[in-house]
């Protein structure tokens, strides 16, 4: 199968592990191991932990993680309808790989997190892109009449990387409805549900043929844990499970045992992270006031925002000209669109401070 390359993980790995400023991450920071046994207050779990054997797992995911990551969706599931897999990113590709057909057509947002439109479009599909607009985000007018386009699938992404766009509940059960009545497969990332103010809905919610795809990585804090899932119909897992035989078999022993001790303290984890999110939107708000050729829309869950510059410069170049700074930013063309770039602010505070006026200060030079 042809495989084009993921030109923001290109771009990373001869970025992001030698830059002094890291604002180009899309995932709230991470916690030491440390951390979360402290959080977890147990201590009995340091034993148990060290009693894990270190062998292959349930292809599926062990049964009390499976258990656990039901809790997270409102209509009571079985863990039968839980399939993990190393990050969201595997779900991702094997969903994509198991539902599509070279000739099909399928329904993707723009911008994009490259993988949730390249995979299909290399097995030979055609994406039908779904415009963000500044004004009005993503317009369900607009899905509408890409529907006539009669797609086989729907992907979607809510929260939205790297918008920070969250569709409305009335927006998800329009969705939902009308791909349960056509027989579309409708697909949701939603690694960055759990962190807008509240716990986001899921088009699980709205649909039981709907696939929502979650992740430790991104709400949590845990991305080294590399432990993801699918929430859908036990069919459409089983066919997910035959591919991810060639694939990892199963999610790491050792990072499901800690993935199922974060989710047993969600709640905690979730504020932590809630409250640095926040603390680093005012820090943006408060630097974004400076130059008023860089815009951007408050981030409406999630740890990214999408902004644009009007300096005349390619967001490649941009991302490198900012990187021999000190300062690292993700160029816009990787997620499909010029004039823009993705800047996460998930991490520490102080450092996203300094960071944002290495930045700024370049704007303003340039
Ligand atoms: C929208 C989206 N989905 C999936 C992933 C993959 O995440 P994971 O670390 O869970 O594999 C990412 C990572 O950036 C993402 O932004």
């Amino acid at each position: 199968m042809k495989v084009t390359p993921f030109s923001l993980e290109r771009f990373f790995s001869k970025t992001e592990f030698n830059v002094r400023y890291h604002l180009a991450a899309s995932a709230i920071q991470a916690w030491s191991l440390r951390e979360l046994l402290c959080l977890a207050n147990d201590p009995d779990l340091q034993f148990s932990l060290f009693a894990t054997r270190l062998g292959y797992t349930e292809p599926e995911g062990i049964p009390e993680l499976r258990q656990e990551i039901t809790r997270l969706y409102s209509n009571p599931t079985d863990p039968d309808h839980v399939f993990v897999t190393s990050g969201a990113i595997e779900a991702n590709y094997l969903l994509l790989n198991s539902l599509l057909e070279p000739g099909d057509r399928f329904i993707v947002q723009t911008p994009y997190y490259q993988q949730l439109s390249q995979v299909g479009i290399d097995l030979g599909a055609t994406a039908l892109l779904w415009h963000y607009r500044e004004d009005k985000g993503f317009d369900i007018h607009e899905f509408m009449d890409l529907l006539d386009q009669k797609p086989a699938l729907v992907m979607l992404n809510t929260p939205h990387n790297p918008t920070g766009f969250v569709f409305s509940p009335n927006e998800m059960r329009q969705i939902a409805e009308v791909c349960l009545e056509r027989e579309i497969y409708l697909l949701s990332d939603e690694v960055y549900r759990e962190l807008g103010e509240t716990l986001l809905p899921s088009m699980r919610d709205y649909s039981s043929q709907a696939v929502s795809i979650g992740s430790m990585s991104k709400s949590y804090g845990l991305a080294g844990l590399r432990v993801g899932w699918m929430m859908g119909p036990p069919e459409i897992i089983a066919r997910c499970a035959t591919k991810r035989d060639y694939t990892s078999l199963c999610s790491p022993a050792l990072g499901q045992h800690l993935a199922l001790t974060a989710l047993k303290h969600r709640t905690k984890i979730w504020d932590r992270n809630r409250q640095l999110r926040l603390r680093n939107i005012t820090l943006l708000e408060k630097a974004f006031k400076e130059d008023p050729t860089l815009r951007w829309q408050k981030s409406e869950a999630g740890v990214v925002a999408w902004v644009s510059y009007s300096t005349k410069i390619p967001s490649e170049q941009l991302g490198r000209e900012l990187h021999r700074r000190g300062v690292l930013v993700a160029p816009g063309i990787f997620f499909g669109e010029e004039g823009h770039f993705r800047l996460g602010f998930g991490g520490n505070s102080p450092e996203l401070e300094a960071g944002l006026a290495i930045m700024m200060d370049y704007f303003k030079q340039n």
